[in-house]
């Protein structure tokens, strides 16, 4: 149960630099290519001819042509040649709405008419000169809500990552959450602690002392469809910890956007984006590693959850103080899925009233 009238990340450019990619999103299987203005087309992987993949086609001089037999096929779906047939009476194939932005690819895998470039999720990092950004995609056998829970639960970091970013203090500090609108807001602060072995690293990786005590902060923030952005740091202990001046903490922010490929797996697009050295390549290049083996200690946890749950649907889970930015989080995807269904049939989409709190 995912939403499709709404924006994902699909993929990144490099990955169809010059040949098509294949890859479902929302059960849709879709072909990505660079058409010939330079924009990115995104059509049904579905040749009109046979019904063989596209994706295993090559792109010549910007036109999507089919493996099997030659089919040229057009940005809009049309058929425009191949080889020894007319085909002005070749079946029309579907269309995606497709936007390259902020160094990604996003699609809408639902309704073309609804799609609406401008609500595409914000990321003023990323035409910001003084951020740099590093990440990576993994692909995951599991439900896209399980890797929302992760991320908006982080005492897991004790237990899942007991070797770079977790520490005992983290289940000492209770964290708080909220919601805004159609967001979620999970956060925690740690004060006067020693830093775990990734933030060592990134505090000198920004010049600063790594042996002294630091506060540590995670603002999680979730939203919709399953985008959760991780405001994430530490600070010298007693510079004001998340409002501590740049020259005392080593902070940032950890991008994840979550792609349901079907109900039970994702593409998961991690990355983490920073404000400081964002010219030093080889500490973009240190973060990134990093980061990609903590997040690859996620995936076989999360793999063996769904496993379980596929195995026992019908036994009831707890939800505990700490699970409320993943439980909140799953409720606002309730609603807007309510509210996809109903506008689908021609009803007004109900907002929501206002902020309410737990904790
Ligand atoms: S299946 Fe594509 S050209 Fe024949
Ligand atoms: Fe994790």
């Amino acid at each position: 149960m995912y939403l499709k009238n709404v924006w994902y990340v699909a993929c990144t450019p490099d990955e169809i630099d010059g040949k098509p990619l294949g890859r479902k999103i929302c059960g849709e299987s879709i072909v990505f290519y660079r058409s010939g203005d330079g924009t990115v087309a995104a059509l049904e992987d579905f040749c009109p001819h046979r019904g063989a993949p596209l994706s295993l086609g090559f792109v010549r001089d910007g036109t999507l042509v089919c493996g099997y037999h030659g089919l040229e096929m057009g940005c809009e779906g049309k058929t425009t040649g191949m080889p020894g047939q007319r085909v002005g009476g070749f079946p029309q194939i579907r269309r995606y709405p497709a936007v390259e932005r902020y160094g990604f690819i996003w699609v809408w895998p639902g309704d073309a008419a609804q799609a609406e470039p401008n609500e595409i999720h914000r990321l003023p990092w990323a035409e910001d000169p003084a951020w740099a950004h590093g990440g990576g995609l993994y692909h995951i056998k599991c439900d896209y809500r399980l890797m929302i829970d992760n991320l908006m639960d982080l005492t897991h970091e004790t237990y899942v990552h007991a070797n770079s970013i977790g520490q005992k203090e983290i289940d000492d500090a209770p964290p708080k959450t909220v919601n805004k609108g159609d967001q979620v807001v999970t956060s925690r602060f740690m004060e006067n602690i020693t830093a775990p072995p990734f933030w060592k690293m990134a505090l000198r990786g920004n010049g600063l002392a790594d042996d002294v005590p630091v506060d540590r902060w995670q603002i999680c923030t979730f939203t919709p469809p399953s985008h959760v952005m991780i405001e994430v740091g530490v600070a010298h202990a007693g510079h004001g910890g998340y409002i501590a001046p740049a020259d005392r903490k080593a902070s940032s922010i950890v991008v994840d956007f979550i792609t349901p490929e079907t109900e039970t797996s994702i593409w998961y697009f991690w990355g983490m984006a920073r404000n400081f050295r964002p010219e030093d390549e080889e500490l973009t290049a240190k973060i990134q590693e990093g980061q990609g083996k903590i997040f690859a200690e996620d995936l076989e946890m999360l793999e063996r959850q769904q496993r379980n749950l596929d195995a026992w649907p019908d036994r009831n889970l707890l939800k505990l103080n700490i699970d409320a930015g993943g439980v909140l989080s799953r409720k606002v995807i309730d609603r807007l899925l309510a509210a996809e269904r109903t506008s689908s049939v021609g009803q007004p989409i109900i907002p929501i009233a206002r902020a309410s709190e737990a904790s």
